[in-house]
């Protein structure tokens, strides 16, 4: 059966027509074009598919295209869009080698931002844990753990940065913020 949702997608409000047995996933990558959202095993096992609904990270090949009825969603596609530059976790991935055939990559990226948006402390227990349902055939996990680790000190240092900012914002522009949020602590 036909119906019409509407929902916020990447931050921009979305309404279209969806089947019943529609999964998110086919709906993102067949009927909207969002191909950095990637099928792997098709049945939960992967993290291939992982996109954020309501700040929780799901596998989006488990969930049902009417479930995100009014909901907020976040692909890989929404991360660089509003800086113009790659998200800090993006960033990290780059710049400490989580990254090799790159088919994993937006999973892991939608769980670990999942994780540090909560909590950009995150230990490396805490990061093992949220990435524990994304596998990665290429790097051996390693760099990738590095990269989230490193992409939750800039996150935090960030926030730090945004906290004094408000207490005096004549100290940090909202320019100088958007070009630090592409910077990478090594
Ligand atoms: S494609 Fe969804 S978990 Fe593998
Ligand atoms: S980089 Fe190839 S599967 Fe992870």
């Amino acid at each position: 059966m036909t119906k019409t949702i509407s929902f916020i997608l990447n931050g921009d409000e979305i309404s279209c027509d969806i089947q019943d047995h529609w999964t998110l996933l086919h709906l993102l990558r067949e009927e909207l074009g969002l191909i950095g959202t990637k099928e792997g095993c098709g049945n939960g096992e992967c993290g291939a598919c992982t996109v954020i609904v309501d700040q929780l990270a799901i596998n989006s090949c488990l969930f049902l295209a009417a479930d995100v009825q009014g909901k907020q969603i976040q692909t890989i596609e929404g991360l660089a869009v509003h800086t113009g530059s790659l998200h800090p976790i993006q960033q990290s991935f780059v710049d400490n080698g989580g990254i090799q055939c790159g088919f994993c990559t937006p999973g892991m990226i939608m769980s670990a931002k999942a994780l540090l948006d909560k909590n950009a402390r995150a230990d490396k227990e805490a990061i093992k844990h949220a990435l524990a349902g994304n596998i990665c055939r290429c790097t051996g996990y390693v760099q990738i753990l590095d990269s989230v680790e490193a992409a939750g000190r800039q996150m935090a240092g960030n926030q730090g940065k945004g906290a004094a900012a408000a207490k005096d914002p004549g100290t940090i522009t909202q320019q100088s913020m958007n070009k630090k949020a592409g910077e990478v602590i090594t």
